[in-house]
């Protein structure tokens, strides 16, 4: 018996119940591992099979106890094929407590308000751009809402100088091309042609990257919401519920610059970093244990004053000034993004879990720290080396993290 079948009965049997996701993971995986052993050897497709099997779980895999929860409870009116409606959308991605002790944890911490703008954008004909430096939110808000909306993150599109014209609109089938000639059957849909014609969100990520002449061909898409195929003569309408949410970064501005026409399909909705230590903190606690958790690191999750300290270097080296408002700082040329607190605090507990003894200290965090602020090892140094001697050392209960950095900076 093949790995791939083996584990969609552990799926089927699995699938069932509340917390359908977590099981159908953790059958999946031991299906594999059976398979293995059964087999002996694994011919090659079935390494495959079994690897597409472990991927990441989407957004609608890994929280469908939560989507169904809430959909069950949804008595609000919904836009045209949409599986929640805004209202419990908003609610999905904020995280509530519903009436009967359900909880549903939050994806973004932040601004409620921001959030209800971006589903609002989603239920009228323009599009939705969701801008900012790079690690606020941006990808996992675009997963999280079109998850919600669609029932499927998977129609995306990965912007990239080399993101062709084929990948916004559609390519073709060569093989029946030729033997048929053009015919809709020769047509290759790209993420975008699939979410018109089944009536979802599609996501285009860091669409600033994308060169101009390509980016163009989605004005017509959002303008007109068809896309015409020339080779046959026809216009392909969207079905309603299509839409589109782009990314892009603050910091990749002008690299492709987005010309006025298409900026004009879409609203815009700018993800700011966390307001308050509180949020940054808050943050970065519950990722760090949900990551911690799937790389199954050997180490006791972080305790909440590592977790604090980190995020007070962050805060202060990114806003110029220490958080007592009295000390100016010069800063490092990277952005200082919570994705990157969230990236030193994970690799301390790598280092503690696998060379120490398992409890997060200053000394495994000191390399990451170092490692992400210093990314010019001239102007960087400098900022660092002053931060270091003026603050790090200075702070009450900061000693064991002064020497750790010390340590680790030549
Ligand atoms: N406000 C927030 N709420 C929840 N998670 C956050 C928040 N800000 C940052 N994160 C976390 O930071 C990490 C990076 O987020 P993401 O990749 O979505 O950022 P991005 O804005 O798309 O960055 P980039 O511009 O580099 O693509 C994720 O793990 C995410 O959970
Ligand atoms: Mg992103």
């Amino acid at each position: 018996m093949s790995v791939k079948s083996d584990s969609k009965d552990s799926r089927g049997k699995n699938a069932g119940g509340r917390g359908a996701a977590d099981s159908a993971a953790n059958g999946g995986d031991k299906a594999s591992e059976g398979g293995d052993d059964g087999a002996g050897l694994k011919s090659e497709s079935n390494t495959v099979a079994a690897a597409i099997d472990r991927r990441r779980r989407r957004a609608e895999e890994e929280f469908a106890h939560e989507l169904a929860e809430l959909e069950r409870r949804d008595d609000r009116k919904r836009p045209p094929r949409w599986r929640l409606s805004p209202r419990a959308v908003a609610s999905y991605l904020m995280g509530e407590k519903l009436e009967n002790g359900f909880i549903v944890t939050p994806k973004y911490i932040g601004n409620r308000r921001l959030i209800e703008i971006a589903i609002a954008t989603l239920a009228t004909d323009r599009a939705l751009l969701l801008l900012g430096v790079p690690g606020t939110a941006k990808s996992r808000v675009s997963e999280h809402l079109a998850a919600a909306i669609s029932g499927d993150s998977t129609l995306l599109v990965q912007g990239t100088a080399g993101t062709s014209e084929e990948s916004i609109r559609y390519g073709w089938n060569y093989a029946l091309l030729l033997a048929e000639g053009p015919s809709p059957r020769a047509i290759v849909s790209s993420p975008i042609l699939r979410a018109m014609t089944e009536g979802k969100i599609t996501r285009v990520e860091e669409l600033t990257r994308i060169p101009a002449d390509v980016q163009d061909s989605l004005i017509t898409i959002l303008s007109e919401n068809t896309l015409p195929v020339p080779e046959l003569g026809i216009e392909i309408p969207a079905a309603k519920g299509f839409n589109v949410i782009a990314t892009a970064n603050n910091k990749d501005k002008g690299v492709n610059e987005l010309s006025s026409a298409l900026k004009r399909r879409f609203n815009t909705v700018v993800l700011p970093t966390p307001a308050t230590e509180e949020e940054e903190v808050e943050i970065v606690r519950s990722r760090v244990e949900s990551l911690g958790r799937a790389l199954e690191l050997p180490a006791e999750p972080a305790g909440i004053d590592e977790i604090r300290r980190v995020v007070a270097v962050f805060r202060e080296l990114r806003e110029g000034v220490t958080s007592d408002g009295k000390t100016k700082l010069k800063q490092p040329t990277g952005t200082m993004s919570t994705a990157e607190a969230i990236s030193v605090l994970n690799h301390g507990l790598s280092l503690a879990g696998h060379f120490g003894d398992g409890v997060l200290r200053a000394g495994d965090v000191a390399a990451g720290l170092v490692g992400a602020i210093v990314k010019d090892p001239v102007q960087d140094r400098v900022v660092w080396l002053e931060y270091l001697e003026t603050v790090v050392k200075e702070r009450d209960g900061w000693k064991d993290m002064y020497r750790a950095c010390r340590n680790v900076t030549s």
